[in-house]
């Protein structure tokens, strides 16, 4: 009797949490939800909430298999129904948005196991890039940024020294966040002044997507660990709010800043490469996001990859330089054209 007691209650909390997560984030979210456990399934990759999901349904799918014989037939058809209602909810939320993906293969015909990006927004990197241009400070903006980016290297050296894959998975963390407050500020500004950017906001956020796949490729090969988390969580806190608040005051030294921390994270990533080609950091094979983000062939290594992370650096550096060329030029970005799908 007691079991019995038990058991309604834990199912009623199971069952009111479904009912509360349909009803509190819709069921647009269920469908995702469903969609990335598939997903997940695909690609062998788990992580947070979406991995949460999947786990409960296949929780719920199981747990039949595990009820004790002792329960009777009654309480199995009650629950199986409430698992077919369930599922049913969540096909019929997939049918009522109508948003599907269709199949997707690569160009030999394979599944595309990714949902973060798609074929059409692989490249393939410009190698050809002049890795060594420097924007000579010419004004006081300007070698007010080199100094700061010069001052910002100095405890990064020391703390990371010459851990190369720590220090390009944490520094890739800072690096997708001015793309993203410049895309934004532009974007807002755009509906504030009912103008149109000239494609730069599409050519930051770019900026800003790029440098966030370079995070995610060099996370496959270096796992964080809880206080680098713990850092990262401290330095975007600080480094957002100071980079929205540079960005609205200044965006020609904004984007000069990043300029040169773009020059800094070319020198990095060519210390990297050394360290590689001496045997001090084992040249791995490259990671599977790598090889279809940068349409790398399937036997690319560590250093194919930051091969062409570096050269995406270069590109950042040209974009920033050239954004903060315009300013000093008395312009507005969208005077310019935007470098977009410059890789
Ligand atoms: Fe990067
Ligand atoms: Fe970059």
């Amino acid at each position: 009797m007691n079991r019995f007691v038990v058991r309604s209650v834990m199912r009623g909390l199971i069952n009111g949490r479904s009912y509360c997560s349909c009803s509190s984030i819709g069921n647009g979210q269920v469908y995702r939800s469903a969609i990335v456990g598939r997903s997940l399934e695909l690609s062998g990759q788990r992580n947070g909430v979406a991995f949460g999901g999947f786990e409960w349904r296949r929780m719920m799918s199981s747990s039949p298999a595990s009820v004790e014989k002792a329960t009777s037939e009654k309480e199995d058809k009650t629950e199986n129904s409430v698992m077919e209602e369930t599922k049913g909810k969540e096909v019929m939320a997939a049918s009522y948005w109508g948003i599907s993906r269709p199949k997707i293969t690569r160009e030999d015909g394979t599944d595309w196991p990714w949902n973060c990006f798609m074929p059409w927004e692989t490249y393939k990197a410009d190698l050809s890039i002049d890795l060594n241009k420097h924007h000579k400070p010419k004004n006081f903006t300007d070698k007010f940024a080199y100094r700061t980016v010069k001052l910002l290297r100095i405890p990064t050296d020391i703390f990371f020294q010459r851990r190369y894959g720590c220090r390009a998975m944490m520094l890739e963390t800072v690096a997708a966040v001015p793309g993203m407050v410049g895309g934004m500020l532009l974007h807002l500004k755009s509906l504030r002044k009912f103008q149109q950017s000239g494609g730069w906001i599409k050519a930051l956020l770019e900026e800003a997507e790029n440098e966030r796949m370079h995070l995610m490729t060099m996370v496959e090969l270096v796992k964080p660990k809880w206080y680098e988390r713990l850092l990262v969580l401290t330095v975007q806190g600080v480094f957002f709010n100071a980079f929205v608040v540079l960005y609205m005051l200044s965006p020609k030294l904004a984007h000069r800043i990043v300029g040169y921390l773009e020059e800094e994270a070319i020198h990095s990533y060519t210390e990297y490469l050394k360290d590689i080609d001496s045997g001090a950091i084992e040249n791995v094979p490259a990671p599977a996001i790598a090889i279809d983000y940068w349409r790398l062939p399937k036997a690319a290594t560590l250093k194919d990859v930051i091969t062409v992370i570096r050269a995406d650096e270069a590109h950042h550096r040209d974009v920033n330089h050239f954004a903060s060329d315009i300013h000093f030029q008395g312009k507005e970005l969208r005077e310019a054209p935007a470098p977009l799908g410059y890789h």
